[in-house]
């Protein structure tokens, strides 16, 4: 991808406020003329009719503008996306479904969401990649750097003319209170490392599992740390760089201390007790106990292969991997989110492509199984047709998919409520007609008369 030429237009009225907002944009452009500002929307709206300017992008606050001079200034910004800073998401309401993005950020949350809001514009493509994807620089979230102990390569951070400063050398320890120091001069909380430099990063992180991996015995605690941090660390690389052979073996390393920590008898009260207690990210901390609960589901039924965890757990890993925000990996019914309103049109978009994105990150794999990529593509299908992206009917589900999908239903119920019981009574009960056919069927009553293991 390379980027294009093109501008950011701020309409705020208080200069503080504005120049702080400008400030944050300047991290995501390469040339600072090319963000103009402007104090009314008045004034914007002159500036658009007299001028031809490109703008991929106007960030403005609609405090006291009427929906009249918004809708022209939409109109008049042609392509450009729009996020819109106020206190009233109505504003917003009647630009739902339109062709170009309008996006509503409330006052009080616009300098924590705006770098959030703009990159994910970005990456799905609505608006142009202003910092240019191809640049030497590789982000990855400074609250995953301590994990990654003496230093495999140098670590920069960007400042506000957009030039990468190193701040820590290769062979470096670094400490929390190091990072501490520094995370708060980071507005973009990202540390970056030379693309080229990434290899051996992600080498590193590699040789520390396979090193955990042999381990006896193992210190679980510490182990699911390096696990979850590890899904961190693959999810900024692939989001930028793709699936790199590299990020794949930690992937795959990270998925085989799943299965080692989980032993050869995946117990599921053990595994459903912790769902609640750990820290970490929804989409971090789903995506490994979705593994394991499935794990556990599969031994339920007697599928008690090493082969068959693996399938589980890796699919586990990257089913929602392409997901940047735990709310949208909550959604489990895209219909009903849909009519909520609470997604924009963009966030319903990447819900419903994400089952093939993480398909295609599994077709990637070198000698993985192909179920892998099955089970991740119809992770949310439903038996009876009414799942996505495909609207599959259950004789389409393999055995695995469906064992899969019964796993996910049962983390997202118990994540809901936690404190019911776990003997599943409920869950199925809720479940009945859902589950009343084919292989669904067969899974749920394996799973409901064999209690032994509960
Ligand atoms: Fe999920
Ligand atoms: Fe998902």
């Amino acid at each position: 991808m390379t980027a294009r030429k093109v501008k950011i237009l701020v309409v705020i009225r208080d200069d503080s406020f504005r120049s702080r907002v400008v400030q944050i944009l300047r991290f995501r452009i390469k040339d600072s003329k090319d963000i103009h500002e402007m104090r009314s929307i008045e004034e914007a709206i002159e500036h658009l009719e007299a001028r031809r300017d490109d703008y991929g992008l106007i960030v403005f606050e609609s405090r006291g503008s009427s929906r009249t001079l918004l809708r022209a200034m939409i109109d008049l910004g042609r392509e450009a996306a729009v996020i819109v800073c106020g206190t009233d998401e109505q504003v917003v309401s009647e630009f739902k479904g339109s062709e170009v993005p309008v996006v509503f950020l409330s006052i009080d949350s616009v300098l924590d969401q705006l770098t959030k809001t703009v990159k994910s514009l970005e990456l799905s493509g609505k608006i142009p990649l202003f910092q240019e994807n191809e640049s030497e620089y590789l982000g990855i979230r400074v609250d995953l750097l301590p994990t990654l102990g003496p230093l495999e390569a140098n670590v920069y951070m960007l400042i506000l003319d957009g030039r990468y400063v190193p701040i820590f050398k290769k062979g470096d320890r670094v400490t929390i209170s190091d990072i501490k120091h520094f995370i708060e001069k980071i507005p973009d909380q990202v540390f970056y490392f030379r693309r080229d430099e990434c290899k051996d990063l992600l080498q590193s992180q590699i040789q520390r599992l396979e090193s955990a991996l042999t381990e006896v015995p193992l210190d679980s605690q510490r182990v699911e740390h390096v696990i979850s941090e590890n899904f961190g660390i693959v999810r900024d690389v692939v989001s930028q760089i793709g699936f790199t052979p590299e990020a794949q073996r930690v992937a795959v390393n990270s998925v085989m201390l799943t299965i080692k920590l989980l032993g050869a008898s995946p117990k599921l009260k053990t595994i459903l007790t912790d769902l609640k207690e750990k820290e970490g990210g929804y989409i971090s901390s789903h995506s490994i106990y979705l593994g394991k609960v499935a794990c556990a589901l599969a031994h339920k039924v007697g599928w008690r292969s090493q082969s068959t965890y693996f399938k589980l757990t890796l699919a586990a890993f990257l089913h929602d991997i392409s997901l940047k925000e735990d709310r949208l990996a909550l959604v489990r019914d895209l219909e009903l989110f849909e009519k909520s309103g609470n997604g924009e049109p963009e966030e319903i978009r990447e819900i419903r492509i994400h089952p093939a994105r993480a398909a295609e990150y599994a077709r990637q794999f070198q000698e993985i199984p192909s179920e892998v990529e099955q089970i991740v593509a119809q992770h949310h299908e439903r038996p009876d047709g009414t799942g996505f992206p495909r609207g599959l009917v259950v004789r389409y589900f393999t055995p695995l998919s469906a064992l899969f999908v019964i796993a996910q239903d049962l983390v997202v119920f118990l994540n809901a409520a936690p404190e019911k019981d776990l003997s599943f009574e409920k869950f199925f009960e809720e479940k009945e007609l859902d589950y009343n056919v084919g292989i669904f069927r067969k899974l749920a009553r394996a799973i409901r008369t064999d209690t032994t293991l509960v």
